[in-house]
């Protein structure tokens, strides 16, 4: 059943190609150039009359919306906004007939989740799904939805449910970007394009495994750890944290690499393994300077960097390439060696990767 991996975890991080391919299968048709979602097209106006978007979810999913939300404002620029399920049920939310609510859920069990989208119903939102679990409880509560064929996710850390939520929410913000013109027809062919590019990409992120073991190996021992991102990739580095946590008990934080100097700085020293992910566009210079800072202070740099990139390589104890591809769709690639890293770790620590202690896959509890 785990189709001859030591793990489910790793079995669905090597299905991540497959799982993104039948994501958008049927959906995005490049050679007509459109993208086809009934869930979008059959409530179309109340897409293009929303005020803004606000995206509700819990732990990775949520880490999903956050992406998202730097994904449908660049592109469809519909205001968006990315909330804790747990928190916006909680404080009596702002909320209208004129507001569209997302809901992601891979399991469509999750308790905050389901409760967010019932509030917001009651109080006139729409409400669109993006599931996993066909026919889960949210995915019926919600009014409409898309669902993410990532196939069955069994490990309690999320990988693929992940990038196929992020394939989904990318031809959402395309699809709308399309029908309000804030994209144009030769930007919009070319992320079909690129988007079509992806499995094959992350087929050769996944080709640098006993590089990232090795690198494993070398910082398994760490008690801390820093992950730096900066734009679409913030939350890449959140997620990259949370994996890390979960599976292998090591403490790690998530920051934006700008904010790095606002407090988390003064952590670095000769123990510190900081993963920043450096690739190009995106404010690559920036996050240059922001890794000679940490190596002046003796910091352990772990580069995610675009395919030829030599500057960081000067500059970090150890780089991991990523294909180049639109700066929009890189959290599709640079996510893939931080599933990687998080998985060998816990394996050399001997740990539980399939079933850490004290987490459930679902949490149906409030
Ligand atoms: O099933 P859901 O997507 O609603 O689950 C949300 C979180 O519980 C889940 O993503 C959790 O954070 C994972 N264990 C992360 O790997």
């Amino acid at each position: 059943e785990k189709g001859g991996y030591e793990h489910f975890m790793l079995k669905e991080i090597h299905e991540q190609p497959k799982a993104i391919t039948d994501t958008y299968r049927g959906r995005l048709l490049r050679n007509e150039a459109i993208i086809k979602m009934a869930g979008v097209e059959d409530n179309m106006k109340k897409f293009l009359n929303a005020n803004r978007i606000i995206i509700v979810a819990c732990g990775t999913s949520w880490h999903a919306g956050l992406v998202a939300e730097y994904i449908f404002e660049e592109l469809a620029r519909i205001p968006v906004e990315v909330e804790y399920a747990s928190e916006f049920r909680y404080r009596n939310p702002i909320i209208g007939e004129n507001d569209v609510v997302i809901a992601i859920s891979q399991s469509g069990e999750t308790a905050d989740t389901l409760a967010a989208i019932k509030l917001a119903k009651s109080k006139g939102a729409f409400v669109f799904g993006v599931c996993n679990v066909v026919g889960s409880s949210i995915a019926r509560e919600a009014h409409a939805g898309a669902y993410t064929h990532a196939g069955p996710e069994i490990g309690v850390a999320s990988t693929k449910a992940f990038t196929t939520q992020i394939t989904i929410l990318t031809l959402m913000a395309l699809r709308l970007a399309r029908a309000k013109g804030t994209i144009s027809s030769s930007d919009f062919r070319q992320h079909l394009l690129e988007l079509e590019l992806i499995p094959n990409k992350v087929e050769q992120a996944l080709k640098s495994d006993a590089h990232i073991k090795m690198i494993a190996d070398i910082y398994k021992d760490s008690r801390n750890c820093l992950y730096l991102g900066r734009g679409f990739n913030f939350p890449v580095a959140l997620e990259g944290a949370l994996k890390l946590k979960e599976i292998s008990y090591i403490h790690a934080e998530g920051y934006p690499a700008a904010e790095m100097k606002h407090g988390p700085i003064a952590l670095i020293d000769e123990n510190m393994p900081i993963i920043v992910i450096a690739t190009k566009k995106g404010h690559y210079e920036k996050v240059v300077s922001n890794i000679q800072e940490i190596k002046s202070r003796k910091g352990k740099i772990i580069g995610i960097v675009t395919e030829g990139d030599t500057q960081v390589r000067e500059l970090a104890d150890h780089v991991i390439e990523v294909p180049d591809t639109l700066e929009s769709l890189s959290p599709l690639l640079t996510t893939i060696p931080l599933q990687l890293l998080s998985y060998h770790i816990a394996v050399l620590l001997g740990k539980n990767v399939d079933q850490p202690r004290n987490l459930a896959k679902s949490v149906t509890v409030e």
